[in-house]
């Protein structure tokens, strides 16, 4: 009797197991995807990237410049700019982010006021600009805080 509720036993833990694994509820990936202030900060991201995408287009054909769309993504980059950076208040939430986030937290704040401040010129840009030209080196400035921030304080992925 005791032997097959040992088999039993083990047969179910095992079953478990393959079904955390299927569903990929590792502990690993609960810390990194699942995080709440991970998804909150990376949600902002990927749209600021859609954003610069947008504005991005324009730049590279500025015969296509459309003033309203650009303002459009240029005052929700200013507006968002602030949101994210109180999502990496906690170290275990690690995400993408590197170990320099919180071992170098005076530079990453650095990164993160000057992204506010270069966000700020392009909306004040945009609100008068006629042609890309009006708004290209302010949107250089932002793209290259994007950069800039990255190299310190982004894991490189892929
Ligand atoms: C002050 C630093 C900083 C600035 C400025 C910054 N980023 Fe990031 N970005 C990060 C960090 C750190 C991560 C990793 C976040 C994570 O995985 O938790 C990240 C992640 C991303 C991601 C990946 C999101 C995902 O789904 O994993 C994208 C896309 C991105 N950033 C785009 C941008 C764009 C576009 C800009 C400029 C308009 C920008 N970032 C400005 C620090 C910054």
């Amino acid at each position: 009797m005791a032997q097959v509720y040992t088999n039993k036993s083990l047969k179910s833990i095992f079953g478990i197991a393959l079904m955390t694994a299927a569903l990929g509820l590792t502990a690993c990936s609960t810390s990194t995807e699942s995080n709440p202030d991970v998804e909150a900060r990376q949600n902002n991201m990927k749209n600021w990237g859609d954003a610069m995408g947008v504005m991005g287009d324009m730049a590279k054909a500025p015969d296509t410049f459309d003033a309203a769309v650009f303002k459009e993504q240029a005052a929700f980059l200013a507006e968002d700019a602030a949101n994210p950076w109180g999502h990496f208040a906690d170290k275990a939430a690690v995400g993408n982010a590197t170990e320099a986030v919180w071992s170098n937290a005076d530079g990453f704040r650095a990164e993160a006021d000057n992204f506010q401040k270069v966000t700020a010129e392009l909306n004040a840009a945009a609100q008068t600009a006629t042609s890309m030209d009006d708004v290209k080196p302010a949107f250089g400035q932002v793209g290259a805080s994007c950069k800039s921030c990255h190299t310190d304080f982004k894991a490189k992925t892929d």
